[in-house]
């Protein structure tokens, strides 16, 4: 089994409010409110997404009680890494000492703490890995065009960080199902736009209602299907922790499959949608609010640019 030794998460200290955006752009409280769900986002002030994850892994390495030289491979999930190359992985295996850990980045934008834990496993499966640093952050304020009520409004930054352990505990990775597909339109829902001359980073578009109806039927298939091919219902699951990119989309998804709203952690208020890290850093707050327990098993599920969609169900 590969065992969840400790799940930590960092956000910059700056908040931003929605009556903050509306101050910058035409938009209101109650009109993000209502259609998102969201009330503020945490942003970068002059960090970048290896600062966020440098901070999540410290604490991730802390709490498990694991040695950054005890770590055999460093793997980030993020769509906005400091820079093209080298890696945001790179950077931070520098940053925490994992002298002797090899790093990479997966790019799966708001899908990726799915795809990372998913490679993470079978690679310490396969490779015999015996302790794995996995690290899902983003920045996406820094690649959204602020003038754009559309996008600006619906992201925040921050990082999750979990130790992964070769373990004979039977707490840990049930199991993982990725899925893709850019055929069609389907990549074009959700991209980076090329930035004006000199400008490289770029800016977020979305077709926001295609999304919308493409992440409510792709995470409640990929739950179904996930929990069928394990043997296992709703009842084996404490807690459904999705991807918090809209409250509207998890309570539709949650009607359709007859999920129970009690049992979904909802973090999208305080955090936006913060891509890669909205899942670890909902489990942590959900730890850190008493709901989640040690030995609890979740349900995660995530959607996000590609398209790409993911579940996986983990004991805690
Ligand atoms: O994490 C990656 C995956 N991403 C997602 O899952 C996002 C999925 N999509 C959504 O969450 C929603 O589609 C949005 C929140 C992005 C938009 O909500 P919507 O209910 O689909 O609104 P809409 O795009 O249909 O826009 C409705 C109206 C439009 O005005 P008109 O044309 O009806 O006059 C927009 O111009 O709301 C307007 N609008 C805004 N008004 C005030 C768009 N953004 C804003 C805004 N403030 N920030």
């Amino acid at each position: 089994m590969i065992k969840i030794s400790s799940i930590e998460s960092y956000l910059p200290a700056k908040i931003l409010t929605n009556d903050d955006l509306a101050k910058i752009v035409d938009t209101s409280h109650e009109w993000i409110y209502e259609r998102t769900g969201i009330e503020q986002r945490h942003v970068v002030d002059g960090e970048c997404a290896s600062d966020l994850g440098v901070q999540a892994a410290q604490k991730a390495l802390l709490s498990a009680g694991v040695l950054a030289k005890d770590i055999d491979a460093v793997i980030v999930s993020t769509c906005t890494g400091d820079t093209r190359f080298p890696s945001c992985a790179c950077k931070i295996q520098g940053a925490v000492g994992a002298v002797h850990a090899f790093a990479f980045d997966i790019n799966a934008a708001c899908g990726g703490f799915l795809y990372g834990l998913s490679v993470a496993d079978s690679m310490m499966k396969s490779m015999g890995l015996k302790n794995v640093l996995l690290i899902a952050v983003d920045t996406l304020s820094l690649f959204v065009d602020w003038t754009d009520r559309a996008t600006c409004v619906l992201f925040g930054d921050g990082a999750g960080a979990v130790v992964l352990q070769n373990s004979s505990d039977e707490n840990g990775v049930i199991a993982t199902k990725l899925y893709a597909d850019g055929g069609g339109d389907n990549a074009k829902y959700i991209m980076l736009n090329n930035g004006p001359q000199n400008d490289h980073r770029g800016y977020t578009s979305m077709s926001g209602q295609a999304v919308f109806k493409h992440a409510i039927e792709s995470m409640s298939l990929s739950m179904n299907e996930i929990l069928q091919e394990n043997n296992m219902t709703m009842d084996d699951i404490d807690w459904i922790v999705p991807h918090q990119a809209n409250r509207r989309i998890i309570e539709s998804m949650c009607k359709l499959k007859g999920f129970p709203m009690e049992k979904v952690v909802m973090t999208i208020h305080e955090h936006a949608n913060t891509s890669s890290a909205s899942i670890p850093l909902a489990i942590r707050a959900a730890l850190d609010e008493n709901k989640i327990k040690k030995g609890d098993t979740l349900l995660l599920t995530a959607f996000g640019a590609g398209l790409v969609w993911a579940s996986a169900i983990i004991k805690i």
